[in-house]
């Protein structure tokens, strides 16, 4: 019987995952507060292929989590998309109306957030609150919804029967995390998006869920947007990395190719300030200038806290190509 679910929900996925080129496709994307015309995300590219994780790295209040709530078209009323196209297979999510975005919310991409303890409702068993995202999304019966569910429970290494009986107070963060991500994946979404889902954990209980996502990633062929101020959650991770501030996209590469040869400031000093646990401690760490948030006016975002600042940089700098699909935006970049 197990083995049965297995090929049936192993089927629903392979109709939803077919093979493109890029599954998530951001251009130009600008976002604004309507009242002041100020603009908090500006003019960003980026693209997730089919199958693929993009870790999006920046310090707190570089644009991220704006950027991943535009994706799942639930911005606040007071900021507007004021230019460019968002695009997941064949929707124009910047298109869509409530309705249509309802359905590919959950559906189509999935959310996972740092927030772990408000993704379940208090006082309803785990299991029950499964069976109802199953049940909401297709008619499935209520024996089969509930095999359905032990079967994601287990695929994140919990213990299937006692986390269904449970309420969620009742579990750690770590294993509430990972019910969290099972609830994700639970419709075989195209898109995860995990918006610093480890910031609220321990270390060691956070690299297991990353090694986690990952690991199902690989396995269930499906795109994860990982999001996180920390460069290492992603270097050994993620297959394209995009470091942000400032509301912009300052370079874009293969993850290897940005870890050997960073071209931008800030991602250089991103990795020299990076805690290396395996270098001797008396060793002093490389911090980065000024305060996070501290944003040029106009020009390079980082210009105020770039130790090569220079005239040019008060002009917005233009893309320049490192190599294949690795570029950068910086007027001292070769
Ligand atoms: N609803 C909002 N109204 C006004 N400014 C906002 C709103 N939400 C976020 N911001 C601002 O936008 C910037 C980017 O925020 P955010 O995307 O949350 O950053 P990150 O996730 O990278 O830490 C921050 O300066 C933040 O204060
Ligand atoms: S454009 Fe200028 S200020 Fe910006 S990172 Fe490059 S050198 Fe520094
Ligand atoms: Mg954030």
């Amino acid at each position: 019987m197990e083995a049965t679910i297995e090929k049936q929900i192993k089927n629903a996925g392979d109709l939803v995952h077919t093979a493109e080129e890029s599954l998530l496709e951001i251009e130009d994307l600008t976002i604004t507060i309507d009242s002041v015309k100020k603009d908090l995300v500006k003019q960003i590219d980026l693209s997730i292929k089919a199958g693929e994780m993009l870790g999006l790295v920046g310090e707190s209040g570089s644009g991220k989590s704006l950027t991943a709530t535009a994706l799942l078209g639930l911005l606040p009323s007071s900021l507007q998309i004021t230019g460019g196209t968002i695009r997941l297979g064949n929707h124009q999510i910047t298109s869509l109306s409530e309705k249509e975005m309802r359905q590919v919310r959950g559906k189509e991409i999935a959310y996972v957030s740092q927030n772990y303890q408000s993704f379940f409702t208090p006082f309803i068993k785990i299991g029950k609150q499964f069976v109802e995202v199953i049940q909401s999304h297709s008619p499935t019966k209520k024996s089969e919804a509930k095999k359905i569910v032990r079967y994601w429970l287990n695929k994140v290494n919990l213990p299937a029967d006692r986390v269904f009986n449970s309420y969620p107070f009742q579990l750690s963060g770590g294993q509430l995390q990972r019910a969290a991500i099972a609830c994700a994946i639970l419709l075989r979404p195209r898109l995860i998006i995990a918006d610093e889902p480890t910031t609220a954990l321990d270390v060691l209980t956070g690299e297991k869920i990353l090694d986690l996502l990952r690991g199902l990633q690989k396995e269930l062929n499906c795109a994860i947007l990982l999001i996180t101020h920390d460069l290492k959650h992603v270097m050994n991770r993620s297959d394209e990395i995009a470091i942000m501030y400032g509301g912009q996209i300052l370079e874009r590469g293969r993850t290897c190719d940005v870890y050997q040869n960073p071209a931008h400031p800030y991602t250089r000093l991103l990795f020299q300030s990076r805690l290396q646990l395996s270098k001797e401690v008396t060793k002093e760490l490389r911090t980065i200038y000024g305060e996070p948030g501290l944003i040029a006016e106009k020009g390079c975002p980082f210009a105020r806290r770039c130790p090569y600042v220079f005239e040019a940089c008060n002009e917005i700098p233009q893309i320049k190509t490192v190599s294949d699909a690795h570029w950068v935006a910086c007027h001292a970049a070769n």
